[in-house]
């Protein structure tokens, strides 16, 4: 087990100017989760085939333990990756295909037969492993490629969107058993995914990137309690938080007919006129026409336990579409009027110009 460092790490890939992964600073502890996070072409790839050795680092570090590995080649560096497409030999049994890394590395073969049968009975494989891939679902090939990671027993585990190829329900129970497993090794893992619930669920903490750089790293708790910034408050959440620019007033910001308090540090830390504001979907409340901000309803989204509204609302002079959660057995005719108020304690203001977290 080892702890795991990016030190100001940045890859430029030839041909190119600006740097696919910018000064990236992590350090994850021993044993933890960490989940990379982030939109499409963002370097989340790119970083962990950084900190694999699979590709090129540029300027600053990689460390795992106190070893600088920086520039050791894959092989040197005690990880164990799984990728998306699982990328398990055809040919070959699904004991052979866990073994395989040991034979490579010359293990005796009882050695490799006791270290497959433990990983099989960890992931339930017992009875496929005399089988070949193709005769198996996705979700236990999946398993198959975890268990050849496992075997190996590396000092950090490292995984690419190892669950894209699976079907909803199945990533859902695959997720789980991923992350209960890690818990009971304890293994240091780097896990990429580009869905934010997968993050949320799965991660110790979380990091969120955007074109290279880092936006927040921070545990699933502060990253939906308080977003550092706007990109952070639109993409961890789903539906995604309500972003709405409104003027400053006195005491605060004016959301429709209600002030939302804001700390006069905050707005004093802007010169701005207008703020963000951020109100998340399930943090509105049902108010009267007096109070609230109305909304017209344009479509409800039955969920079950809940509805989503997707209405539009005046805004100042701009009509602006806000998503509200409801309770889903008292849901609003459609082209009919809602009128709603931020909960106190759960709007977060953000400035207009940078992006960056104005309240705390
Ligand atoms: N070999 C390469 N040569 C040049 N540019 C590359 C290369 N590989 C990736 N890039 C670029 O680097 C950026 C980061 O790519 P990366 O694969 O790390 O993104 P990602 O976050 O993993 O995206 P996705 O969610 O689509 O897998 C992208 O802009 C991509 O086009
Ligand atoms: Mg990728």
């Amino acid at each position: 087990m080892a702890t795991v460092s990016f030190d100001k790490a940045t890859r430029i890939y030839p041909g190119t100017e600006k740097p696919a992964v910018d000064g990236l600073d992590i350090h994850i502890e021993d044993g933890e989760f960490l989940v990379l996070v982030g939109p499409s072409g963002c370097g989340k790839s790119t970083s962990l085939r950084m900190l694999a050795g699979l590709e090129d680092v540029n300027g600053g570090a990689i460390r795992i333990g106190d070893r600088d590995v920086t520039h050791l080649p894959p092989k040197d560096r005690d990880i164990a990756m799984v990728f998306q497409n699982y990328a398990l030999y055809p040919h070959m049994t699904v004991a052979d295909n866990m073994g395989f890394a040991l034979k490579i590395a010359g293990v005796n073969k009882a050695e490799i037969r006791q270290k497959v049968e433990e990983a099989a009975k960890i992931l339930d494989l017992t009875e496929y492993l005399d089988r070949k891939p193709k005769a198996l679902s996705g979700g236990q090939r999946q398993r198959v490629a975890m268990g050849r990671a496992i075997v190996r027993e590396p000092q950090v585990f490292l995984m690419d969107e190892p669950l894209s190829n699976l079907d909803a329900k199945l990533r859902v129970s695959t997720r789980t058993q991923i992350a209960s497993l890690q818990r009971r090794l304890g293994i240091t893992t780097v896990y990429v995914t580009h869905d934010q619930v997968e993050a949320m669920t799965m991660g110790d903490r979380v990091a969120v990137l955007k074109d290279g750089l880092l936006q927040q790293i921070d545990t699933p708790r502060n990253m939906y309690d308080k977003p550092a910034n706007l990109f952070v408050a639109g993409f961890i959440g789903s539906p995604a938080m309500n972003l709405v620019e409104v003027p400053v007033t006195d005491g605060g910001v004016k959301f429709g007919k209600s002030v939302v308090p804001v700390q006069r540090d905050a707005l004093n830390a802007t010169s701005d006129k207008t703020v963000t504001v951020g109100v998340r979907p399930e943090h509105f409340d049902i108010s009267d026409a007096e109070q609230g901000l109305a909304v017209t309803v344009n479509v409800v989204e039955e969920l079950g336990a809940d509805a989503y509204v997707y209405g539009t609302a005046k805004v100042g002079d701009d009509s602006k579409d806000l998503v509200v959660r409801v309770n889903g057995r008292d849901v609003p005719e459609k082209g009919s009027q809602l009128h709603i108020v931020p909960r106190s304690g759960e709007t977060h203001v953000f400035s207009t110009s940078t992006g960056a977290r104005l309240s705390d």
